[in-house]
């Protein structure tokens, strides 16, 4: 079966949909941004400015991948990060341009790609994104990403979707078999209906993460904390529902809220020399092996499955590496 392009689908997506756009309010004025951070903050997340904590960042180095709107970015400006920002779509990447015209904050946005940031190995003291790396095809490359751009004791704070959480399982009974989204469009297409999605028929792609899978993610990482948040049904249209979701709130978002924020630090240079650096050689001899018998062989690189050798840095622990070349050889042979 073809690979759907799910970048190109991601651009469709948001350029005809901006994530939270309000239609009521025209684009880019500062009632369409204070329509959307009411909305953001009031009403959809309250718990987000706390959470992320944006005045810790005073003063860091920090890139934002997929800003969206740019509600977070500016969150972090005004609050003295000196911010970097990347995004897929231009839609949004736009909006937050003129954004930070409006207040007189530095353009430092680019149009890219969170699986190739175009940025320098260890030039940044955070990486935050919230809402994005589940619906980029290869996650574990983008955290990889991230880590290279971090300088060592730099932190990662990642809001993924949560395989846990009510809201999927909701999804899946409801949306998927009780009204046979699943048999009627497949797994894939049913998901990526619950973006909002009124201006195209694109299929962004949504993936959800259990709190070991993202832990396996980071596994590169030093120290990482994993918390759900989110648990949702405060507006449900069952009284009871909403009863309990606001009465036990607290309790409901640790245990079934559907994101899972991940804050994890790369390790400082001392820890991560000793821990991190003891077999530099083996995993790049191991994966110009594969890369030689592969090209011998008539099949196709490993450069094709996005993979090269220079990604495997002495800084990441041999586990780490040694799963970069085993995922890399599986995708290969998938490939040939
Ligand atoms: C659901 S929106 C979230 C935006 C924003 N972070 C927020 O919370 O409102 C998903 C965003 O991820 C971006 N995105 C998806 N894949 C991406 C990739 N590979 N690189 C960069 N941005 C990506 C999309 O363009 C979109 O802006």
């Amino acid at each position: 079966m073809k690979q759907r392009d799910w970048k190109a689908e991601a651009i469709k997506q948001w350029n005809a949909d901006p994530c939270g756009a309000d239609r009521t309010t025209t684009f880019g004025t500062p009632e369409f941004f204070a329509h959307i951070d009411h909305k953001r903050y009031v009403e959809y997340a309250p718990w987000l400015p706390q959470v992320v904590g944006f005045d810790r960042y005073a003063e860091k180095r920090l890139l934002e991948i997929g800003v969206g709107l740019g509600a977070d970015y500016i969150s972090f400006a005004r609050a003295g990060a000196r911010c970097f920002g990347i995004d897929l779509t231009p839609v949004h990447i736009e909006a937050t341009r003129r954004r930070l015209l409006l207040e007189h904050y530095p353009v430092r946005l680019t149009r890219g790609d969170a699986e190739s940031l175009p940025f320098a190995d260890q030039c940044m003291d955070a990486v935050y994104s919230f809402g994005v790396l589940h619906h980029t095809p290869d996650t574990r490359g983008a955290i990889q990403e991230i880590f290279r751009v971090l300088r060592p004791g730099g932190e990662a704070i990642v809001g993924l979707y949560h395989w846990g959480s009510a809201f999927y399982l909701q999804t899946v009974l409801v949306r998927g078999l009780l009204r046979g989204g699943f048999f009627r469009y497949g797994y894939r297409r049913t998901m990526s209906q619950i973006e909002q999605r009124e201006h195209s028929d694109a299929i962004p792609l949504v993936k959800v993460y259990s709190r070991r899978e993202a832990r396996r993610l980071f596994s590169g990482f030093g120290k990482i904390q994993i918390e759900a948040r989110h648990f949702g049904y405060s507006n449900s249209r069952f009284a009871v529902i909403r009863k309990l979701a606001k009465r036990y709130s607290e309790v409901l978002d640790l245990a079934f809220g559907w994101y899972l924020i991940v804050r994890a630090r790369k390790p400082p240079l001392e820890t991560g020399g000793r821990k991190t650096g003891r077999h530099p050689g083996v995993s790049r001899i191991c994966s110009a092996g594969f890369l030689s018998i592969s090209r011998s062989c008539g099949i196709r690189g490993f450069y094709d499955t996005g993979f090269s050798p220079e990604r495997l840095r002495p800084s990441l622990p041999l586990a780490a590496r040694v799963k970069m070349i085993l995922s890399a050889t599986k995708a290969q042979i998938l490939k040939t």
